[in-house]
């Protein structure tokens, strides 16, 4: 797979016979067309290698509001090296920057209702062009329906590739509530904390028992945390509907293909963690 991390490139394909004669090659016609080789280093024509002929990796974390997609992403991307997409994150981002793609989300999200497809499947048709995305990327929150997933298929297909992983968190719904509620997140990178499961090492309480929002800081960068507007239990409960009626048929859509797996989401963050690696690991051989 081209989604091993560079340095195991390295380490795998010391013997490879493409890099041994590329540096016989060089030392024999050292100076002149000889120097293309000797420019490039092993480890830079094995990834090229990798990018050119290998499949992306292109996984999917997906689950209801709350399961856990933001707070396992990160971790996948720092052992693939590859970017999380999420969309939720980039509609954010927009509204907040007061874009024209900002405007038109702001008050859908706010409600919990889906933004139109048209908008986000715009938004990842670019941004898996990004060089970023060169070896694989991790979608979160796309698709949600349907007519998204055909579409990411469509676009997929265009340059013969596909899905190759859908990490499915299933999470009994009764928790979410919880889960929702007691988030905060840092705006600038995602990360997700909670004030029970996973508190920043800042948090101090108030006399009600409730965080002190000013002591609500990330623990990298000590940035302001913030919650955010569709974290209510209203807006929750149409985000659910939304969840159950249009995104869930898309297991149906990705099941029959043999790659989805399932993740116990109900578990210690950290339990969490331990059974996605070994999914991934699956996922790699
Ligand atoms: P989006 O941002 O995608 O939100 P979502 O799908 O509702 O998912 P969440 O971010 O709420 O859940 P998560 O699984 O990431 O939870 P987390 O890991 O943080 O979408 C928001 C809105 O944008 C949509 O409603 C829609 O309007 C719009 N939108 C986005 N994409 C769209 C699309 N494709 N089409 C149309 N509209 C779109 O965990 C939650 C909390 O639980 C955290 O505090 C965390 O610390 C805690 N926690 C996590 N795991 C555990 C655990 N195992 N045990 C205890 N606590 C845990």
């Amino acid at each position: 797979w081209g989604v091993a991390p560079k340095r195991e490139h390295t380490a795998r394909c010391d013997t490879d016979p493409l890099v041994l004669s590329a540096a016989a090659l060089g030392a024999l016609v050292a100076g002149g067309a000889g120097g293309y080789f000797l420019g490039k280093s092993k480890a830079d024509i094995i990834e090229e290698r990798y990018e050119t002929y290998w499949p992306r990796k292109i996984m999917m974390v997906f689950g209801a509001p709350g399961a856990g997609k933001g707070t396992q992403g990160p971790k996948i991307v720092d052992k693939l090296d590859i970017p999380q997409l999420s969309t939720g994150d980039m509609l954010r981002d927009a509204v907040a920057k007061g874009t024209e793609i900002g405007k038109k989300a702001k008050e859908v999200m706010a409600s919990g209702a889906l933004v139109s497809d048209d908008i986000v499947i715009g938004i990842i048709a670019d941004r898996i062009k990004e060089e970023d995305c060169k070896t694989g990327f991790i979608l979160d929150g796309f698709p949600r329906n349907l007519a998204q997933a055909q579409a990411l298929d469509a676009m997929l297909a265009a340059n013969g590739e596909a899905v190759s992983l859908v990490m499915a968190f299933d999470v009994n719904p009764a928790v979410l509530e919880e889960r929702v509620c007691g988030r905060w997140i840092d705006k600038a990178s995602g990360r997700a904390y909670h004030v029970k499961y996973a508190p920043p090492k800042s948090m101090k309480l108030g006399p009600d028992g409730k965080p002190l929002p000013d002591s609500m800081k990330d623990d990298l960068t000590g940035d302001k945390l913030m919650q955010r507007p569709d974290d209510t239990a209203e807006a929750l409960k149409k985000r659910l509907d939304g969840y159950k009626n249009q995104t869930v048929p898309i297991l149906d859509h990705y099941g029959p293909k043999g790659i989805v797996k399932r993740i116990d989401g109900g578990a210690p963050i950290t339990q969490v963690w331990d059974e996605v690696q070994g999914k991934l690991g699956k996922a790699l051989r």
